[in-house]
């Protein structure tokens, strides 16, 4: 590893990458490692690099083992302007991660993840997760070989459980309280040698990183205003925010873009504690909204997101399950089908706008972070229609209606 630290975001106390540290040992809010200060994009061809061989100067690797990748990354940057002009701003970019190994940006931490775990010399893996996170980390424990750990909630429906377990790892429905689990999972680790890549852990966090590096790149380094990224936890919004500030420091764009960080109101910790002026987050109760993905009552990266959010000068939004229903529809019109909490940002774009806090000749980019495939439960809240036609009578029933 090169010699770079792990830095409390609470109290600033460091500690070693070459050890397993997630949180401090003083005043618990999470580490992230030391920002780079210089670094440049790696040449070479991008349809046989991974996303950390381009991006390799901004990871503590001295080298990197390219067989943990599956192709993670590199998802597209979509531009609707028949969107943007709906909406009335200047354009709208949506970043696509739907197009990862299991579809969600999820993979892009797993990967760095996996690749601190192996340096480390670990050879369990785990994570705690009811979404995205589950069958990420259980797809590349698989591919490594490793003994991978997927603790679960106990009521979680088939359709999630079932593209976790196709991956063969040691699936556990836990009976309990869900939200102590978190920590729980870190004790256990510790006692048996598990490397727990949760939701905001630093290299999970590094992960997302690449997400800031790519929409530099696919824009020509020329910023948008504003980069929306719905938010539970709280560690890809940190990874997005620190990579845009890493590609700052080393000269490659001149300004940072407006961080604002999307939530849905049936759970929304973090925009209450903004909206009061308060430093720190407070648990939600009864939780409660169709994007289930972000629907965590007391994020772990929370009172740090508050402090990245107020030093970037975004804001933070909170939009109600029609707003989210209505978006995941006119993000399908615009060929992408997001799962809800992937249609959060653009409900709070639509609301910022009628708000007037973002205006006409603004510039926007809305993470969708994960496939409308993984909540088609969510399908029954659209007003979906097909027909029905005898064959003998297609050809008539299709000059009608064309
Ligand atoms: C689809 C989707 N969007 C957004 C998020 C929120 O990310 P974070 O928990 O890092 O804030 C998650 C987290 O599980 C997710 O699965
Ligand atoms: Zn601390």
């Amino acid at each position: 590893m090169k010699n770079v630290k792990l830095i409390c975001t609470g109290c600033d106390k460091e500690f070693s990458v070459n050890e397993l540290h997630y949180r401090c040992d003083e005043c618990n809010e999470p580490l992230e490692l030391e920002e780079a200060k210089d670094g440049k994009i790696s040449k070479g061809n991008l349809l046989n690099q991974t996303i950390l061989d381009r991006y390799v100067d901004f990871f503590p690797f001295l080298d990197i083992n390219d067989e943990i990748s599956l192709g993670e990354g590199f998802t597209s940057l979509v531009e609707s302007k028949k969107l943007a002009e709906n909406i009335g701003i200047k354009n709208i970019y949506f970043k696509n991660e739907s197009q990862n190994p299991t579809w969600s940006f999820k993979d892009r931490g797993t990967a760095l993840g996996v690749q601190h775990a192996l340096k480390l010399g670990y050879r369990k893996i785990g994570t705690v997760s009811t979404g995205n996170m589950a069958p990420s980390v259980a797809a590349y424990g698989s591919k490594m070989g490793l003994d991978t750990f997927i603790f679960v909630k106990n009521n979680i429906a088939p359709e999630k459980l079932n593209p976790i377990g196709i991956y063969n790892p040691n699936l556990i429905k836990i009976d309990g309280d869900y939200g102590k689990l978190y920590y729980e999972s870190l004790k256990i680790g510790r006692e048996n040698d598990i490397y727990f890549i949760n939701s905001d852990v630093p290299f999970r966090v590094e992960g997302s990183k690449t997400i800031a590096f790519e929409i530099c790149e696919q824009l020509d380094f020329d910023m948008p205003d504003y980069v929306v990224v719905p938010t539970s936890a709280g560690g890809n919004i940190r990874g997005i925010e620190k990579g845009f500030r890493e590609f700052k420091n080393c000269g490659l764009i001149d300004k940072i873009p407006k961080i604002i960080v999307a939530q849905a109101s049936g759970c929304d910790p973090i925009y209450r504690a903004y909206s009061n002026g308060d430093e720190r987050i407070s648990r939600i109760d009864n939780p409660h909204t169709i994007a289930h993905a972000i629907e965590n009552p007391f994020p772990p990266s929370g009172n740090q997101v508050l402090r990245m959010v107020r030093n970037n000068g975004g804001t933070v939004v909170s939009v109600a399950d029609e707003e989210i229903i209505r978006a995941q529809a006119i993000l399908a019109q615009g060929g992408i089908f997001g799962q809800p909490a992937s249609a959060v940002p653009l409900a709070s774009i639509i609301k910022l706008k009628n708000d007037g806090y973002i205006k006409e000749s603004d510039s926007v980019v809305s993470i969708v972070t994960g496939s409308g495939l993984k909540y088609t439960a969510a399908l029954d809240k659209h007003d979906l229609t097909s027909y029905t036609c005898k064959l003998e009578e297609l050809s008539e029933y299709i000059r009608e209606i064309s």
